[in-house]
């Protein structure tokens, strides 16, 4: 599969790129500020070595917070695009081992036993998919694992107890937005969905692509260009600038995880009107319901949200900053929602 992500690649580059300007992006409509992400995400090739580890290099905004390195902010800060960060597959630093342990303690401590095993499989990281990575102990297994995995496993298990309040698990589940693919992996396992579709940006297409192929030889499908169609029983990565013509079936659960909260107005109707209208039935997200600045439309007010009825809403993180005396501060304004959907 590296093979044909890579040939391609450059292909899907270019198209994404001729239709940067239509409703699910929509580059017109962003201002000079976001030119150095939209790079990373427009990039017109991309090497083996970056798809193979690419959680050794920085590429911006693909899900990996900057507290997932182990490695000081000022150099991040000062990182090159596509910039490989030098360690090995794991990290034997008693430093890093012992915060690892102590965050993976506190999280796994809160846990119903049901809850267990869904952890224990999310929490554990690909070893040959790039990225820091420590070990740490927990009902007598050495788990490989790293602080991002913490984060998407405590998510999973928020994620599959709010999906077994349906009546029925998903036979089709589709992420939106879903970096590189860790929590719809993690999803296909435990719901037990048979085909999975995956929308996001070209770079992340690739890297997805990478991934679930890793996690599921074999199933992984690029719906990249007019000859291409999505099958069932495959993990399809679909390009969003394709849907009206491509997306051809219903869907029972869909997801988002921290992306319809970054689109533009314009995006986030384009979405509801090729992804959810007429087709899905569910759709649980996690997301900002207010916009962060003037470049994100307001969630709280879209069709996702009012044409839908709405079966759980709650704030799962409210966001820490520093204000202006220097004291950390919460604001509730910008508070996550998870919310559970039915159209
Ligand atoms: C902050 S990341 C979150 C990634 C992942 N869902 C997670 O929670 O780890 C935002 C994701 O939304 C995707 N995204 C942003 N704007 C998009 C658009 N207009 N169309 C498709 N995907 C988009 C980004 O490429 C990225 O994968």
């Amino acid at each position: 599969m590296i093979d044909e992500i890579l040939a391609r690649y450059p292909a899907m580059a270019e198209a994404a790129s001729a239709e940067a300007t239509s409703g699910w992006f929509r580059a017109a409509g962003l201002p000079d500020a976001h030119r150095r992400h939209r790079s990373f995400k427009f990039q017109p090739s991309i090497d083996r070595e970056v798809i193979d580890r690419f959680r050794d290099h920085y590429l911006s905004g693909i899900g990996i917070e900057l507290t997932d390195y182990a490695i000081g902010k000022a150099e991040i800060l000062k990182a090159q695009p596509f910039q490989k960060f030098a360690y090995g597959k794991l990290i034997f630093n008693q430093g890093y081992s012992d915060q690892l342990q102590a965050e993976f303690d506190a999280v796994f401590s809160k846990l119903d036993p049901a809850q267990i095993p869904l952890f224990l499989h999310a929490v554990e990281d690909v070893i040959d998919c790039g990225g820091a990575k420590g070990v740490c102990t927990a009902e007598g297994r050495l788990i490989v694992c790293s602080r991002f995995s913490i984060r998407m496993a405590v998510r999973a298990v928020r994620t599959m107890s709010m999906l077994q309040t349906l009546d029925q698990m998903p036979g089709t589940l589709l992420e939106l937005g879903g970096g590189f693919g860790k929590t719809l992996a993690d999803l296909m396992i435990w719901s037990a969905a048979e085909t999975a579709i995956y929308v996001d940006m070209p770079l992340n297409m690739a890297l997805a692509a990478r991934y679930l192929d890793i996690v599921f030889p074999g199933r992984v499908r690029l719906v990249w260009s007019d000859e291409d169609r999505v099958q069932d029983g495959k993990i399809n990565i679909l390009a969003p600038w394709l849907l009206a013509e491509k997306m051809d079936r219903s869907v029972d659960v869909m997801v988002n995880f921290l992306s319809l909260q970054h689109m533009q107005t314009e995006s986030q109707a384009y979405y509801f009107d090729t992804l959810v209208r007429g087709r899905t039935r569910h759709l649980y997200h996690e997301n900002r319901l207010a916009p962060r600045d003037d470049t994100e439309g307001p969630l709280r007010a879209t069709p996702f949200r009012t044409e839908g009825e709405i079966l759980a809403s709650r704030v799962v993180d409210v966001p820490w900053f520093m204000n202006a005396k220097g004291d950390a501060v919460q604001n509730e304004a910008l508070a996550i929602w998870s919310e559970l959907i039915r159209y």
